[in-house]
């Protein structure tokens, strides 16, 4: 038999069996992979979960506002397994948002930014910032009252920029108070960009596949293990336990995470007592109310997250896990935990404990990323010498 005859007849014409084989069944591993390794995987399977369900609630939403409240609750009442749809959808954005800020935490931990994982490290930013889109577009649709007054506050922050402030308002949501042309622009914006995110998805495989993982020592292991099966079982494994969790969400507490105030249809003439925010978002709208002012407290909140965008060149550090890093493994505990407490604060009425509490947690994150990582990171090669003596 020829070569080309072996080679089968799809693959002389596009090599996809034998490029799947090469990036997904022989590609070169780490062996010493932990569970963090998993949550990559998490996040893409909650994702495929929160698409395929989207497109079956879309089948019966109706983007008007005087529409839309209705049909998501026939949808959840009437609509043959609605219930079960619905409750993916919602419990996958839980899902989805747990895994990344583990996920991200991860690469945080083991320096997986570091060169040359940069552009794989931006992709994953540019991932999450479009994920926190289509979620804050998603939220708007049921039209409760908090999608109203949620998108209400975003409009006013918006508003706050300076020269494109208003204009870019206006584009995403039309004039005040809000109303169909919003809703309509939110659920478009809401089913574009989650299939731009599949392909932003794509972009950050290939590029993690160009330098292949890092691993918990951050430094290359010269034993590599074929992809499958060893972490095709381990990967296997985790899933089941994430789809379990996913289960509990889905069957046992489906509107665990849910405000009550959003079964309460929107009413432009009612403001709820608290505007409070999904868990995800908890922490940036702590910081937004922390800052007296609006600009101010925008500017602040999107900084939470541009310090770790550009975390690989905050960090200039030669050595790349946490592992071996103790003042870094110090400093990153304290961040992490303060962006706990961020969450906390951002779910809790605006009284001074907690605007103070957001306040100082701000501090220490901000004091982590802006001042310790690069000054430790300056002195990594002095405390390996300091160690090695
Ligand atoms: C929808 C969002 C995302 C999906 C579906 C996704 C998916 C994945 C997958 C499947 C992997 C390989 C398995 C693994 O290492 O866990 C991976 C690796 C990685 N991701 Fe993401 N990711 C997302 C968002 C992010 C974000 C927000 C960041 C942080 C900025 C990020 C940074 C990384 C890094 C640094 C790696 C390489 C890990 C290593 O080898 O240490 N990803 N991602």
């Amino acid at each position: 038999m020829s070569e080309q005859q072996k080679q089968g007849w799809l693959e002389q014409r596009l090599p996809i069996v034998s490029a799947f084989r090469r990036e997904y069944i022989d590609f070169p591993m780490p062996p010493n992979l932990n569970f963090l390794w998993n949550f990559g995987a998490f996040a893409t399977i909650a994702l495929g979960f929160l698409v395929i369900s989207g497109i079956f609630l879309a089948l019966n939403y109706t983007p008007s506002i005087n529409g839309a409240f209705a049909s998501v609750e026939t949808i959840d009442r009437s609509v043959a397994w609605g219930w079960f749809i619905r409750g993916l959808h919602m419990g996958g954005v839980t899902m989805l948002f747990g895994s990344l800020y583990i996920h991200m935490g991860r690469g945080l931990y083991y320096g997986s930014y570091k060169a040359p994982r940069e552009v794989l490290w931006l992709t994953g930013m540019g991932l999450f910032v479009l994920v926190m889109i289509i979620a804050f577009a998603g939220y708007v649709l049921p039209w409760g009252q908090m999608s109203f007054w949620g998108a209400t506050v975003i409009v006013n922050a918006l508003g706050a920029i300076p020269v494109i402030g208003q204009p870019l308002s206006s584009l995403l949501f039309g004039e005040a108070p809000l109303g169909d042309m919003a809703l309509h622009r939110m659920f478009v914006v809401h089913f574009a960009l989650a299939f731009g995110a599949m392909a932003v998805i794509a972009l950050h495989v290939a590029a993690l596949h160009v330098t292949g993982s890092n691993n918990p020592t951050g430094v290359p292991t010269r034993k590599k293990v074929p992809f499958h099966p060893y972490y095709t079982t381990k990967d296997s494994f985790g899933i089941c336990l994430f789809l379990m969790v996913y289960a509990v969400l889905v069957f046992f507490l489906p509107g665990i995470l849910t405000l009550a105030d959003n079964y309460i249809e929107a009413n432009p003439m009612v403001t709820p007592a608290d505007i409070t925010p999904e868990w995800y978002f908890a922490p940036f709208y702590a910081v937004l109310r922390a800052v007296p002012s609006r600009l101010g407290g925008l500017l602040a909140a999107a900084g939470l997250l541009l310090v770790v965008v550009a975390v690989p060149w905050l960090d200039r550090g030669p050595i790349r896990s946490a592992r071996f890093r103790p003042m870094i493994r110090l400093g990153l505990g304290a961040a992490f935990l303060a962006f706990i407490a961020l969450g906390i604060a951002g779910m809790q009425s605006p009284d001074t404990l907690w605007i103070w509490t957001a306040r100082i947690a701000a501090c220490v994150w901000f004091g982590f990323f802006l001042v310790l990582l690069p000054w430790a990171s300056k002195h990594d090669d002095h405390f390996r010498v300091v160690e090695a003596d």
